[in-house]
């Protein structure tokens, strides 16, 4: 789904990441591993990405919206097209990160990122809502996770899960 008033929404994101943020993305990057990127999907204006990238690891920043590519390009950014519901990852990462992406999307498009994603990183850190009703034990269960972090916002509940399936098996490519 893409954001409606693009403008607006330019105007009004924050410029920085927040406090509680630094700690949720400082978290999820302590079970990433430097010798493989990090993915982003929706990167979105990319301050999250410039957090990551401040922290010595490389980012692939992607995005559905060519708008949100186009605001990162002009920044001089490399930001590829991916639309999580519909295109493959093809490559390994010690990360896949993701926030505030997820509550686009109904329970079972959920489900089905999670379960395409999963394959690809050792760890997986994503954000929803607070209003975003989620069984995290049926994700745990059924998909093999394990939640390693969590911290509930104002308005955001933020996750790290780590994949012991993939832990320590992923070679760069
Ligand atoms: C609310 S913005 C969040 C942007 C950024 N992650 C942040 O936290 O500031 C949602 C982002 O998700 C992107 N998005 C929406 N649907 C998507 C999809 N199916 N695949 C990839 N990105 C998607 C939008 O284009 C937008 O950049």
């Amino acid at each position: 789904m893409k954001v409606s008033n693009f403008e607006e929404y330019i105007l009004h994101s924050p410029k920085t990441v927040g406090k509680e943020n630094k700690k949720w993305i400082d978290s999820a990057l302590s079970f990433a591993d430097k010798n493989l990127p990090v993915l982003e999907i929706g990167s979105g204006t990319g301050i999250d990405a410039d957090y990551i990238e401040s922290q010595d690891f490389t980012v692939h920043r992607t995005d559905i919206d060519d708008r949100f590519i186009a605001y990162q390009k002009e920044k001089g950014k490399n930001v590829q097209k991916l639309d999580i519901l519909n295109d493959k990852i093809k490559e390994k990462y010690s990360l896949i990160f993701i926030n505030a992406v997820l509550h686009h999307f109904n329970y079972e498009e959920l489900g089905r990122c999670l379960k395409k994603i999963k394959t690809q990183a050792s760890a997986i850190a994503f954000s929803l809502p607070n209003s975003y009703k989620v069984n995290i034990p049926e994700i745990e269960h059924e998909l093999g996770l394990e939640k390693v972090y969590f911290q509930k916002t104002d308005m955001w509940c933020l996750y790290v899960f780590f994949n012991p399936q993939n832990g320590g098996d992923l070679v760069a490519p």
